[in-house]
């Protein structure tokens, strides 16, 4: 089943999924994952849970070695370079259960992940950071460990910022966060799209992401199942029903 949002026919993508499979050990996750990101664009990645959102990431990211397939960066294959090498072409993570350093203040896990000023062209400063999120220059001195779970999501939006990403993929962003952060979260995704990144979504919560995200793809046991608008996904209720359930 495939409905295209038709837009970028014919333009070499940013990140390009072919056949990946992957697994862990004897258990096979992936199966067969083709899947595209263009520049500028926000794609989500759908799916119950176990479908294998996270692992599709890990994929992408060289966390996982690939069983089959490929990933390809502007038309090459990142097979051969390991994860933190993959941070350099332009990738960047905000995983899931955030993972920042608790023992680093702010400012420090902030600038661990600084690339050098002239790698930076795109890149973000820790002033940018601070604009978009005020209540981090206000920690700036606090540790990591002594931060509330809205406060460690930004720092981790923050720290993945500051790698001067083209595309930055956000794995359950705004997942155990109050409703208000929630909003703060979602508003700077917005503002991120807005500034041309590109951006892989995974998330729970549906209604923010069909107003921000460009296109979807849903997964089921490991293998699309359907891609297409966010118009299309409203126009088919039954999707939701069927493989988000939400
Ligand atoms: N480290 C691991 N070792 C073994 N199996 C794993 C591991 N991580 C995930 N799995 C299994 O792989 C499958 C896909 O998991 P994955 O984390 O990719 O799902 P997901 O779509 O991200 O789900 P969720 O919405 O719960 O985050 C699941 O069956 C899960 O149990
Ligand atoms: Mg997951």
């Amino acid at each position: 089943m495939t409905e295209r949002a038709g837009t970028n026919e014919g333009v070499a993508p940013l990140l390009s999924l072919r056949g990946v499979e992957a697994a862990y050990e004897a258990s096979q996750v992936l199966f067969g994952i083709d899947l595209e990101i263009h520049a500028g664009e926000c794609v989500a990645l759908l799916g119950r849970n176990g479908m294998g959102k996270s692992t599709t990431v890990k994929s992408i990211m060289g966390l996982l070695r690939l069983r089959g397939g490929d990933v390809r960066w502007r038309g090459r294959s990142l097979r051969p370079l390991a994860a933190h090498q993959r941070a350099r072409v332009g990738l960047g993570l905000v995983p899931e259960g955030r993972r920042i350093f608790p023992n680093l203040t702010v400012r420090e896990n902030l600038l661990a992940t600084a690339r050098a000023p002239a790698m930076r062209d795109a890149g973000w400063s820790l002033d940018d950071i601070y604009g978009m999120f005020p209540r981090l220059r206000e920690r700036e001195h606090h540790l990591g460990c002594h931060l509330s779970g809205g406060e460690q999501q930004m720092l981790a939006i923050g720290r993945a910022l500051m790698t001067a990403p083209e595309l930055l993929i956000l794995d359950e962003a705004t997942e155990g966060l109050a409703p208000l952060v929630r909003g703060d979260i979602w508003r700077c995704i917005e503002l991120l799209k807005r500034r041309g990144l590109a951006l892989l979504v995974i998330d729970k919560n549906l209604g923010p992401l069909m107003r921000v995200a460009d296109r979807h793809y849903i997964l089921e046991k490991g293998a699309v199942v359907w891609r297409g608008s966010s118009q299309a996904l409203r126009d088919r209720p039954e999707l939701v029903r069927d493989y988000i359930g939400m």
